[in-house]
């Protein structure tokens, strides 16, 4: 089954309320948290999390794009998150937070830019339920997909199929209309798309067309 997760970051931030709340079909709300170190821009904490969760249906799912996210995963989850991901290029001890995350009750992702090898996941993928791939550089929306990722997303999943293993494979950037199927051939099937929906006037037309395009 394909999951569609909207990204909030292409919302209108004056009015992230009313946004959340426009997608109530969708499987998770992505939520791109930035720290201006890992990446240069700086979006939202943890009051603005709670808030949120107040107003959308789905499950919020949170991408943290930020230094020593071990010094802050609690505060997310006790803001509402239901899925974390985290970056392999990010966390000092990956094991170890990925274990904390999954005594604190979330999904796990682990998320990998794009000049970051499928290895960096290979010895814990016992510890995760999801793998997310990059398919732009992180910090901004409105980027176009970088082409290479999706070979790298078809290595992963002969991997996870020759281990037997049924993990989550998520794309991040540069989803829409024209990439969505080239996507989900490689092997993805959850789907991050902040443009493609929220740039739209009406987001849930276009989250329903996008996950009508993946679902070929
Ligand atoms: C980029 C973020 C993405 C972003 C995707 O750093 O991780 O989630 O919102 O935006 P689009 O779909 O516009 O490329
Ligand atoms: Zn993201």
């Amino acid at each position: 089954m394909i999951w569609m997760a909207p990204s909030l970051l292409a919302a209108d931030p004056a009015h992230l309320g009313d946004a959340a709340a426009a997608v109530p079909d969708a499987d998770w709300l992505h939520i791109d948290v930035m720290d201006g170190h890992f990446v240069p821009n700086l979006t939202f904490g943890p009051p603005l999390v709670q808030a949120l969760s107040r107003r959308a249906r789905p499950p919020l799912d949170l991408h943290l794009m930020i230094e020593a996210p071990e010094r802050s995963v609690e505060q997310y989850v006790r803001a509402g998150a239901r899925r974390i991901a985290v970056h392999a290029e990010a966390a000092g001890h990956l094991h170890r937070l990925l274990q904390t995350l999954g005594s604190l009750g979330v999904e796990r992702a682990v998320a990998i830019n794009p000049a970051t090898p499928p290895e960096a996941v290979e010895w814990v993928l016992d510890e995760c339920e999801a793998i997310l791939v990059m398919t732009v550089n992180p910090g901004w929306g409105g980027q176009r997909l970088i082409p290479s990722t999706l070979r790298k997303v078809e290595r992963l999943r002969a991997t996870l199929d020759s281990r037997g293993l049924d993990r989550r494979i998520v794309v991040d950037g540069g989803i829409d209309l024209e990439t969505v199927a080239a996507a989900v051939r490689a092997g993805a099937d959850t789907l991050v798309a902040g443009s493609a929906v929220f740039g739209s006037g009406d987001p849930a037309g276009a989250l329903a067309r996008l996950r009508a395009a993946a679902e070929g």
